[in-house]
This record gives C-alpha cells, sequence and structure tokens, in this order.
C-alpha cells in the first residue's frame, strides 16, 4: 500500500514521469513551526543531478505546501506536500516497451496490475521517495524540538570497500576459534555513532564521512559509471536522545517497524540492528549488554550490542541500522535477457540512472527512521496519557513496579510524557 504509520500517518502519491510526487501526511501535531526550507534542506540532499556520481537528472525538487500549515505553524490537519516533476524524457524509456529491465520492477508490475505506466519505473521509481523525506523532516523536526532527538545516516560502504575498523567501520573476524569477536563494537564506532554529524556526512559527494574511505568509493562508483555499470552499498543510520518505551510488541516491535521502513525503499536487500548477523558469531558472555546506573540515575547498559532496542522497545540507547542496498538495475551496459514476448535479445538501456544510490538514499533512510519513531512517539504518548488519567493503584506487590530510586526527579513525569 501507499500509506504508512498508525497515528503519524503519510500517505504518498506519484509515478517516475507523471505531473507530481508528493504526500498527505495526518496525523501531525498542531502548533509545530516549520517553513518550506526544513522540509527543503533534506530535500535537497536527495534530488538527482547533485554530482558526477549521481544521475544526471535535474530535477530542483521544489516543495509547494498545499496544505495544513499556515503562517508556518502546523494546523493539526493533512498537510499535502507536492513537488512538480519537471526533467523528463519519456523517448528515453521506449526499449523498455519491449524490455523488462532485468532485476527492475517492469516485469513484477505488469504481471500485478495488468498495466504499467507508459515510461520509466513508474510508482517503482525512487522519485516516489520525495513523498517519505518531505514527511520524514516534518517528524524530525518536532522529535528534535520536543526530545532532541538526532538523526544521521552515512555511506558505510560501497562496493567491497568498507569504513576500516580502525576509525569505526566493520570488518569481519575470520578466526573461528576466537570468542573475542569484537569489532561490531569496537569503542572507534561507538564514537562514530556518537558524534557523527550530517555536517561531516555532506563534506563528501559518497556521503561517507572518513574522507580517505570516501575517495576511494567515488573512484568505485566512477568505475562502475565508466563500464555502464553499478555497484551497492549500505547506509548505516544512527538515532541519538530516542526515549525508553517506544515500540509496540509484538507485530510492531520496534525494529520489526524499522525493517519494515527501510527495506520498503526502493532497492533495499538488508537489515540489521545492533550487532545484527554479527551478534550470532558472539556467545551471550560477550554479547549481552551488562546494565550500569546512568548519570541520570536511570539505567543504562555498558555495551550496546542490542543497537538500543530490547524487546521490541527501545531502551534509551542509541540505536543503530545498517541497511543494504543492491547495485542500481538500469545499466547501458548490453545484457542478454528476453522481451516481454519471450523473444531472447539484448538491452543496453538509455535513460538517466544512478551508478550507486547509496549518496542519494542517506535522506531517505533518515526519512524513515524518523516516521518510525514519531508514529511509535505517539502510539506511547497515547498510551501513558490515557493511563495517567486512571487513579493510583497502592496495592501491587512492588516487584510488580519499577523501584523509585531508580528514577530520579521528575522521571515519572517525563517518562508519562515520553
Ligand atoms: C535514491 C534512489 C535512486 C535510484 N535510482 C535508480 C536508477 O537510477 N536506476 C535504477 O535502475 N534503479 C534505481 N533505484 C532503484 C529502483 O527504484 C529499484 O531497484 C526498482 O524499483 C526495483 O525495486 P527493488 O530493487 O526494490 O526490487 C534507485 C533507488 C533509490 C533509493
Amino acid at each position: 500500500m501507499s500509506t504508512f504509520g498508525h497515528l503519524f500517518r503519510v500517505t504518498t502519491y506519484g509515478e517516475s514521469h507523471c505531473a507530481s510526487v508528493g504526500c498527505i501526511l495526518d496525523g501531525c501535531p498542531p502548533g509545530l513551526q516549520l517553513s518550506a526550507t526544513d522540509i527543503q534542506t533534506q530535500l535537497s540532499r536527495r534530488r538527482p543531478g547533485q554530482s558526477n556520481l549521481t544521475t544526471p537528472r535535474d530535477e530542483k525538487d521544489l516543495v509547494y505546501i498545499q496544505s495544513g500549515i499556515e503562517h508556518g505553524v502546523t494546523l493539526g490537519t493533512p498537510i499535502a506536500l507536492l513537488v512538480k516533476n519537471e526533467d523528463q524524457r519519456p523517448k528515453d524509456y521506449s526499449e523498455t516497451d519491449l524490455y523488462p529491465r532485468p532485476s527492475h520492477a517492469d516485469y513484477t508490475y505488469l504481471e500485478k496490475y495488468g498495466i504499467k505506466a507508459s515510461s520509466g519505473g513508474g510508482r517503482s521509481s525512487a522519485r516516489e521517495t520525495i513523498g517519505r523525506v518531505a514527511a520524514g523532516a516534518i517528524a524530525e523536526l518536532y522529535l528534535k524540538q520536543v526530545h532532541g532527538v538526532e538523526i544521521v545516516a552515512f555511506v558505510s560502504s560501497v562496493g567491497k570497500i568498507n569504513i576500516p575498523a580502525s576509525v569505526g567501520g566493520r570488518s569481519a573476524s575470520h578466526d573461528e576459534n576466537n570468542d573475542d569477536v569484537e569489532d561490531a563494537l569496537t569503542p572507534e564506532f561507538r564514537q562514530l555513532l556518537a558524534t557523527v554529524t550530517r555536517e561531516a556526512v555532506d563534506k563528501q559527494p559518497t556521503r561517507c564521512p572518513h574522507p580517505e574511505t570516501a575517495e576511494r568509493m567515488t573512484k568505485r562508483i566512477i568505475r562502475a559509471k565508466d563500464a555502464h555499470d553499478s555497484i551497492g552499498g549500505t547506509i548505516t543510520c544512527v538515532m541519538r536522545n530516542v526515549p525508553p518505551g517506544l515500540g509496540e510488541p509484538v507485530f510492531d516491535k520496534f525494529e520489526a517497524m524499522l525493517a519494515h521502513a527501510m527495506l520498503s525503499i526502493p532497492a533495499t536487500k538488508a537489515f540489521e540492528i545492533g550487532s545484527g548477523f554479527r551478534g550470532t558469531e558472539v556467545p551471550g558472555s560477550k554479547h549481552n549488554d551488562a546494565f550500569v546506573v546512568r548519570p541520570d540515575g536511570r539505567l543504562g547498559t555498558a555495551t550496546n550490542w542490542s543497537g538500543g532496542v530490547q524487546g521490541g522497545i527501545t531502551n534509551g540507547e542509541d540505536i543503530y541500522v545498517r541497511v543494504g542496498f543492491k547495485s542500481p538495475a538500469t545499466i547501458s551496459r548490453a545484457q542478454a535477457t528476453a522481451q516481454y514476448d519471450g523473444t531472447a535479445g539484448e538491452l543496453a538501456a538509455r535513460g538517466r540512472h544512478d551508478p550507486c544510490v547509496v549518496p542519494r538514499a542517506v535522506p531517505i533512510v533518515e526519512a524513515m527512521a524518523a516516521l518510525v519513531l514519531m508514529d511509535a512517539l505517539l502510539i506511547q504518548n497515547a498510551r501513558t496519557h490515557t493511563a495517567s488519567l486512571l487513579p493510583p493503584i497502592t496495592t501491587l506487590p512492588p516487584t510488580m513496579i519499577m523501584p523509585p530510586k531508580l528514577k530520579p526527579a521528575g522521571a515519572a513525569e517525563k517518562q508519562e510524557e515520553a
């Protein structure tokens, strides 16, 4: 479906070559101050034609606020956001009338709907993600203003080039008898997650915050482009200052919602939270996140293999995820394949395409993280506020409630309004 979220609910619309793309966002709290610039900043980070590493399709992607915001303040009514499709060249796609592009969505869309958009990827195009990024920017604004939440995504690998473990990246340990698997969570990696900023990420056209690695990634993407080919990569995203208690077990656990959100982005093939697949290689004695008392009196964890989520509920630690993007399907190198009618042939796609999607996908990942957080926050606030109206219960055994000494002064109220 084209709608995501329960209480903070975004519906995106649009195809690659129609008049406009955008979204209707329902459930945004009234009274949030925002300007078109707050939305535009993220849209401009997503737009095509940013550098020689992305598609040359030249879209300005200017956002037009249609409803729900007046004098820079949200009204609490549906917010409609529109971005025009301007730089269209439908003729570039004439060969795809004959050929479904290998590993693109042409074949499956036609199978499913029995009809397809006359050119380009139609609804499967990354143009659709404009609506998500616009809505995500609004979610992020609320989260930042009210809770100080920071969401930063960055490119962590392109092809086989990873940020080195010594500066916060991840590398594989090949010693099968060594239980001291440390690198998914090196101090350097935690430091990177704690400090990485969008400014540092945007200094590099690849959006990898480690300059030396970014340089190698650039060369790798150019190599793919020059060979009329493409290459994939991964994006790591950290969410800082997230209140504890978000996530709806059992089916809408926080990590399940994050996985849903991230794997709905076009070209995604993999999702990990916390230690991810590396967590399968580490004994429990090493993998467990022992509890410690934090300076504010609450319990925190000494390590964070869990990635900030336990039992499907946020625990107040940084949440970090990694999302894998495949090499884009549309390549101008000739490929042996079959036409819709079964005739064998060769397709060398024309049109303007990204040789690697990860630099442009960074704000999309951030937007999906913000949408999940905001929706979970509204749901938890509805629960805690509704429960707070009930008379206090004084008859429970003490083991059923959190010991008061672990709550700093004012924590009860703060939690209520988490
Ligand atoms: C930011 C971004 C840009 C993309 N650009 C292209 C592109 O230029 N060419 C292409 O074939 N796919 C591109 N894709 C991926 C396709 O939209 C996607 O692979 C396709 O719809 C098939 O869906 P699937 O890969 O999720 O199965 C892009 C994805 C993102 C997130």
